[in-house]
């Protein structure tokens, strides 16, 4: 472990990032780290584990090395093709639960669904519910697939390749999406963990983030079902903009700014109204 820490110098998670490579290369959780920490490791183990810990240091992203993240108390596989589930996005869910009584028959549409994080949580608290997960990439949607099955989910989510709505014709109880909102330009500044190896299409959206949000909020009012519930996951300091669009969109709709835990504005929810084509 030590030696593990000592390669990845660049890393602010050293210490977390080796402890999850030792214990995807050893099988032991942590309990059995520290009763066993003492314990000759293996020549075999510990070849493999340093392997890890050069991609580790090359950048790589501790899920995708190990394949599986936490989102919501569920693991969920994950590949290159998907981005990897961000904690922050766990108040998407808490706001979702917070309005809607979760034994309620709803049906939940999840745009640009990824790994299926988002809907397999909100479809795991509502055992009555169905959800429809869309994404552009196919990959993703294996992915996703394979994660609703994994959490027994399968036979109440349903998976459609497309361009966010454009195939869509029914309506919606609950509309969730976590959609690209990163500006194009500001790939130079992101860690390399995040710009060269999560998939462009989950990241950016046009010059100014703001792409996604428009064509999604253009589809909003013909998706949401009467009284139905709406929620976006927003970009550092997109909030406020991204709100003043959610109400163009949806006139007459309630909207709330959601934060995340460490209070920072993290989504735009809109609810209470029926909205009509014409809106
Ligand atoms: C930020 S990721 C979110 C993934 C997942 N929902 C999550 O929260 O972790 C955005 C997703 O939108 C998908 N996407 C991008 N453009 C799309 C489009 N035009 N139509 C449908 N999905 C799209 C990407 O493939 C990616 O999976």
């Amino acid at each position: 472990m030590r030696e593990g820490v000592s390669v990845l110098t660049d890393c602010e998670s050293a210490q977390l990032d080796a402890r999850v490579l030792m214990k995807f290369v050893t099988g032991f959780d942590d309990a059995s780290l520290i009763l066993r920490g003492a314990d000759e490791m293996p020549p075999e183990d510990e070849t493999a584990f340093l392997k890890l810990i050069a991609r580790r240091a090359a950048n790589e992203p501790v899920a995708y090395i190990t394949g599986v993240r936490e989102f919501w108390s569920l693991d969920f596989r994950v590949t290159p093709d998907v981005l990897i589930p961000r904690a922050d996005s766990e108040c998407l869910i808490d706001a979702v639960l917070k309005r809607r009584d979760p034994s309620k028959p709803w049906t939940v549409l999840d745009l640009g669904v990824g790994s299926g994080c988002l809907l397999c949580a909100l479809l795991h608290e509502m055992p009555s519910a169905r959800g429809f997960g869309v994404d552009r990439s196919q990959a993703a949607l294996s992915v996703a697939k394979d994660n609703a099955a994994r959490l027994g989910l399968g036979a109440r989510a349903f998976f459609v390749a497309g361009d966010w709505a454009s195939g869509i014709e029914a309506r919606f109880d609950i509309i969730i999406a976590n959609p690209p909102y990163i500006p194009a330009g500001e790939r130079p500044e992101l860690p390399a963990d995040v710009s060269d190896f999560e998939p462009s299409d989950a990241l950016f959206s046009g010059a100014d983030g703001f792409d996604a949000y428009s064509e999604i909020l253009h589809a909003a009012p013909r998706l949401l079902a009467p009284d139905g519930l709406f929620i976006l996951e927003a970009g550092d300091g997109q909030s406020t903009r991204l709100r003043d669009m959610v109400s163009e969109a949806l006139p007459g709709a309630r909207t709330t700014i959601v934060n995340d835990l460490k209070g920072l504005p993290r989504g735009v929810l809109a609810e209470g109204k029926t909205f009509t084509e014409k809106d």
